[in-house]
């Protein structure tokens, strides 16, 4: 799959995403080996510290779908910020070496790896 195809899914979780206190939604779209695709997006929470991100909802559904194996992910935000550590984390552990499509819109996005954003993993 191209990666602004896998973009334009990640479009599609921002809108579901449940941002009232930062207004900052966010995105995820996970490519399974078999190209399937498993979106994610930010959930806020009156109890702030529950929040989770939208690459680890992404993540944590596709694993308890049953997918084990991933190929990409795509992020999108507003202004194409880059993954938080605790999702670096995740994405390591979980998916490997994958490429990671971040985007702020479906002209501008920047590719990197897990390796180069998380150069000294934990574990
Ligand atoms: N957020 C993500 O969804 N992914 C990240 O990698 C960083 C931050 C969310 C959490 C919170 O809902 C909002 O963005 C502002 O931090």
């Amino acid at each position: 799959m191209a990666p602004e195809d896998l973009i334009k899914e990640a479009i599609i979780a921002q809108k579901r995403a449940e941002a009232p206190y930062s207004n900052y939604p966010v995105g995820a779209a996970l490519l399974t080996i078999d190209n399937s695709v498993i979106l994610g997006c930010n959930i806020e929470s009156k109890a702030y510290s529950t929040t989770l991100c939208a690459e680890r909802v992404a993540i944590f559904s596709a694993i308890s779908q049953g997918y084990k194996d991933f190929s990409a992910i795509a992020l999108i935000t507003q202004d194409g910020a880059f993954p938080c550590g605790s999702c670096r984390q995740i994405i390591h552990e979980y998916a490997g070496n994958i490429p990671l499509y971040i985007a702020k819109d479906l002209d501008n996005y920047d590719t990197q790896t897990i390796s180069d954003l998380l150069p000294y993993p934990f574990g």
